[in-house]
């Protein structure tokens, strides 16, 4: 008897001994860093899971299955889109009914608790759009197998900036937006003779919600968008639908809504902005791309590759410029513009300076247009050689810009975005 408890005791040591170190790390993960590590645990468990239960693309399973971008966490966050906001705006009612009742009774002189009622109808409204988007994911992807898996934590801040991407890219609000960071890169485009660009090949990596692509297929061009996000694909997919999306300015969103900070009065913080301004549709001439830019596409095959406020979101920059040199055509075409906005905290394996990036740009193998470049073997290429000489078109310049400005609000931010157009030098 005695024997078996004191063996009974030993195991239960060795099972605790074993556990501790685990129970300790995730104590200590919830505790002390609540948002982050929770989710990523429970991603973690999510990925695990999906691994052992299907055979998918090495693609899907690294990025897709069950990360953030993921379908499940996308069509999740879309379809409680309606139930978290409301958390947040009753979160807001709750503390400012905790003030003192002479404080309470100026807010309602001031008509805050009908502010608060006039957020929720316009979160309803946006409901509209983001139930839309949820019903044709179901339908278009229910052949996905993790279609109809619901995500444990939703990410509320995905779906709110997917409906600023729809003002950015498809409402004529946004064309000023547009037109100031779309127009040197069209430019350059629009130099290659009308009857050449049908037999051409362009890719958009990291696409958004794809209006630049779309704007390139009209040009003639033969365009990939390419976009893992799919907090960006499935509101691609909701312009491009005949289903959904039939008429210019069909549709209506109220993307301020959701942060009263730097609002001059309430009728810019909730006013509507319709969409879209031109009814895209996927063709012969565009196509989506559900997936990552660094796995994708065969050497040679693009005559463009055209990055808009893309390389910067790259973890490893190396990477990312040597994918474009080699999807290109020999002496095909880079054009890139965009910010400098690394992914901070040391999540980027390489954060450069704009000179760094153009320098790496010659050592990948480009030529960027009227730059003196030095190449993998330290030799520099003068400045004014002749081929380098650009066109105005494509000179390398500054463009200050924004990215999904509001444009009534009391603050701005400004990138000082660099444009510059590469040639593909060399295998
Ligand atoms: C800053 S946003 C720019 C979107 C769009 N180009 C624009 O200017 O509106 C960068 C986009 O690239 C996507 N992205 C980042 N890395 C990617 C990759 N490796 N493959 C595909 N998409 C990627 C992100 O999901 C995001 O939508």
């Amino acid at each position: 008897m005695n024997n078996t408890s004191s063996s009974d005791l030993s195991t239960l040591k060795a099972v605790v001994a074993c556990a501790l170190p685990f129970l300790i790390i995730l104590v200590f993960y919830v505790i002390f860093e609540p948002e982050n590590a929770r989710t990523s645990f429970i991603e973690m468990l999510q990925g695990l899971s999906f691994r052992r239960a299907t055979r998918w693309t090495r693609f899907t399973r690294h990025r897709s299955a069950f990360g953030p971008f993921s379908l499940p966490k996308a069509i999740t966050s879309y379809d409680q889109y309606l139930e978290t906001s409301l958390e947040n705006i009753t979160a807001m009612r709750n503390s400012y009914s905790r003030i003192i009742w002479s404080h309470k009774h100026v807010g309602y002189e001031l008509g805050y608790p009908e502010k608060l009622k006039q957020a929720e109808h316009v979160v309803k409204l946006n409901a509209e759009v983001t139930r839309g988007i949820v019903d044709l994911a179901r339908s278009e992807l229910s052949e996905h197998p993790h279609c109809n898996t619901p995500y444990v934590q939703t990410d509320l801040g995905r779906v709110q900036e997917s409906l600023k991407h729809f003002v950015r890219d498809w409402s004529e609000e946004g064309a000023q937006e547009r037109g100031r960071i779309f127009e040197p890169i069209l430019n350059v485009l629009k130099d290659v003779p009308v009857e050449q660009r049908g037999g051409m090949k362009v890719l958009v990596p990291g696409s958004g919600l794809g209006r630049l692509a779309w704007e390139i297929s009209e040009l003639g061009f033969n365009t990939t968008a390419i976009e893992f996000s799919y907090f960006m694909t499935l509101g691609m997919r909701f312009l491009c639908s005949p289903q959904k999306t039939l008429n210019v300015n069909q549709h209506t969103i109220y993307p301020y809504a959701n942060w009263f900070s730097h609002t001059r009065n309430n009728e810019d913080l909730f006013r509507g902005i319709p969409f879209p301004d031109a009814v895209p549709r996927f063709g012969r001439n565009l196509h989506l791309i559900e997936g990552d830019f660094l796995e994708y596409g065969h050497a040679d095959e693009y005559d463009f590759v055209v990055s808009l406020f893309f390389i910067d979101t790259s973890l490893n920059i190396i990477s990312t410029l040597q994918h474009i040199h080699k999807l290109l055509k020999p002496a095909g075409t880079w054009i890139n513009l965009g910010p400098l906005l690394w992914t901070s905290g040391g999540r980027a394996q390489l954060e450069l300076s704009l000179d760094e990036v153009l320098r790496l740009a010659g050592m990948v193998g480009f030529r960027i247009e009227g730059e003196e470049v030095q190449d993998h073997n330290g030799d520099n290429h003068a400045r004014l050689d002749p081929v380098s000489i650009p066109s105005d078109n494509k000179k390398r310049r500054t463009v200050e810009c924004e990215y999904t400005a509001n444009r009534l609000a009391m603050m701005r931010w400004l990138y000082q975005a660099e444009f510059w157009v590469g040639t593909k030098l060399k295998q």
